[in-house]
């Protein structure tokens, strides 16, 4: 869809992993700038090749709305198009691992019919989704909350997995049903920032865990769950690895 040449999405692995990891609120690693450098310089050099070249893809769309005139500036297009190959990439790679994991680790739920896919995704989103924390917002007024006050300006940062164990919301907020009847969760986040990719996310994740269980009925962990290592951020989390057998 955006029209990333199919040779350089290894390299774009190792920079969304880079950046996802170091990311944080106040962090600041040279290796992680050196990292977003990079990917901006070669985000830069993809909009040079794709002016000269376009195709049907949505960078070439990105770049006949900047090349109009006032919709767009070079540096927002740039920005957009980087945050585009980021923001779809480390998430939804998270989504699919962890997802895996859990239903390899909560066996009777995979039992369960394969239609049962989609309402499966949403509770996996819910449950761990692989975002913890949305971008930060800005109190638009003083707010009381659970005995804080929270001043008009103060940074407010949402703990999204916190949000979505919420007790109020969910029956057995802890536990992990793929049957669960969801209203709503927050774990693409809310307003007018929620995911854009939102509804990309979700046919990913339906059509990777649907392949995954037809195609490997009888996929287990290859090694004890005390063997999977997390890497978490402040905003993100994921598995180092997810070994298995079939
Ligand atoms: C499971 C996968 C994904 C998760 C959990 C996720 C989660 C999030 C969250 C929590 C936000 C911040 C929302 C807020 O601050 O309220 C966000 C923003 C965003 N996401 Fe995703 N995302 C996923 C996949 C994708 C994909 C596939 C794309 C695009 C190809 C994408 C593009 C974006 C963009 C562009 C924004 C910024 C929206 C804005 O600031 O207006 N995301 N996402």
């Amino acid at each position: 869809m955006l029209g990333i040449p199919q040779e350089d999405r290894p390299q774009i692995h190792v920079w969304s992993e880079a950046i996802a990891k170091g990311l944080g609120f106040g962090k600041q690693d040279p290796a992680v700038a050196q990292h977003l450098q990079s990917f901006a310089e070669y985000t830069s050099q993809l909009v040079a090749n794709k002016r000269v070249e376009p195709s049907d893809d949505l960078i070439s769309q990105l770049i006949a709305i900047e090349e109009e005139g006032n919709r767009l500036n070079e540096d927002e297009l740039i920005s957009m198009i980087t945050l585009l190959i980021f923001a779809g990439h480390e998430t939804t790679s998270n989504l699919i691992a962890t997802g895996s994991y859990l239903l390899l680790t909560h066996p009777e739920q995979l039992k369960k019919n394969l239609n049962l896919v989609p309402s499966a995704v949403e509770e996996l989103l819910r449950y761990n989704g692989p975002a913890t924390s949305s971008g930060p917002r800005y109190a638009t007024q003083d707010t009381e909350l659970d005995g804080q006050l929270i001043q008009k300006g103060d940074v407010v940062i949402p703990l999204l997995k916190s949000a979505n164990r919420d007790e109020q919301q969910f029956t057995d907020p802890k536990e992990l049903d793929i049957e669960r009847k969801i209203k709503r969760h927050l774990a693409f986040g809310h307003g007018i920032h929620m995911c854009l990719g939102a509804p990309l996310a979700r046919v990913e994740g339906d059509v990777a865990f649907t392949t995954l269980l037809r195609q490997l009925p009888d996929i287990q962990l290859s090694v004890s769950q005390e063997e999977i290592h997390w890497h978490s951020a402040l905003s993100s989390q994921g598995l180092a690895s997810l070994p298995v057998k079939f």
